[in-house]
Order: structure tokens, then C-alpha cells, then sequence
């Protein structure tokens, strides 16, 4: 599986560091939605979703964690622990997060709006999703 990792621009001098995300230039689509989780409860695993047509950028913008990604066919861990770094993750991609440092903030760009229509949440309906859409649009 080709894992994507965004290396953003680091507009950094002797007062620190700043990282500025443009839609369609450093983010490969307009950003529609921001959200972030911190907090996170030692142990805790979320996501367990992918989505039908949902692109997102994730980044840990402080402390660390952990994503697992699944296309159906093949799974691969990626650590999120440096806030310039940016995964990508496509649609019809199922994903993980877990192994959350207790200071980590991980931040969520998104293509869309929220919409719950646009979940699959059970891993067998997202198998099947796979094999419906075969030679679709899925990445
Ligand atoms: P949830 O989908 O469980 O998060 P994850 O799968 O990433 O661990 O979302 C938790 C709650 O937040 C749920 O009640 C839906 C709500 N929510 C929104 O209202 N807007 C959003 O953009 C997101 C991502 C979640």
C-alpha cells in the first residue's frame, strides 16, 4: 500500500516555528472541516471507519500517535509524532488510532462537511463496499 506522508513547510526563526496549510497546495483538496482530539484516554482505540468518498489530512500537532490504515487488502502502521508531518488519508480507506501519548493533539483536515451517510462503520459493509465498487473510483 502507498502510504502518503506530507513533509509541510516549516516557516521557522528565533521565535519558533509556524506551519501554514493552503487548500489545493500544501493540502491536495479545500479543506470543508477542522476537528481535533486530545485528551485521549490511555489504551483507547478510535476510528474504527472508513469512509465512502471523505478525504483527510491527519496530523499530530503535538505529542504522538499511532494510525493503522487498511485498503482491504493490505494494512500498514504509520506513527504521527512530529507536528510538520501530514498523513493522507484517501477514501474507502479504513483506519485506526491508537497508541495516543497522553499530550497528543491530533488535528483532522477534511473534505466535507460531516456527514454520517458518508461512514462505513462495520468492516464486513466496508469489504463489501470494496467488492461492489471494484474498478470504481477507490485509490
Ligand atoms: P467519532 O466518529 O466517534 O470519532 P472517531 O471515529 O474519529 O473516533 O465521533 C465522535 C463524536 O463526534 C460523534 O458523536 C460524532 C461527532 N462528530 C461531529 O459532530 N463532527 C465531526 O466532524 C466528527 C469527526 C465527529
Amino acid at each position: 500500500m502507498q502510504i502518503t506522508k506530507y513533509i509541510f513547510p516549516v516557516h521557522g526563526d528565533d521565535r519558533g516555528q509556524l506551519v501554514a496549510l493552503e487548500n489545493f497546495h500544501e493540502v491536495p483538496f479545500e479543506i470543508k472541516r477542522v476537528y481535533y482530539m486530545y485528551d485521549t484516554v490511555a489504551g483507547v482505540t478510535r476510528g474504527y471507519h472508513a469512509h465512502k468518498s471523505l478525504e483527510q489530512i491527519l496530523i499530530c500537532v503535538h505529542g504522538s500517535c499511532k494510525i493503522r490504515l487498511d485498503n482491504g487488502q493490505e494494512k500498514e502502521t504509520v506513527l504521527l509524532d512530529k507536528p510538520y508531518e501530514g498523513l493522507y488519508v484517501s477514501n474507502v480507506m479504513w483506519r485506526e488510532m491508537y497508541d495516543f501519548s497522553p499530550d497528543a493533539v491530533l488535528l483532522v483536515l477534511a473534505s466535507e462537511l460531516y456527514d454520517e451517510k458518508d461512514y462505513i462503520r462495520n468492516y464486513d459493509d466496508f469489504l463489501h463496499y470494496i467488492h461492489e465498487t471494484e474498478g470504481g473510483n477507490r485509490q
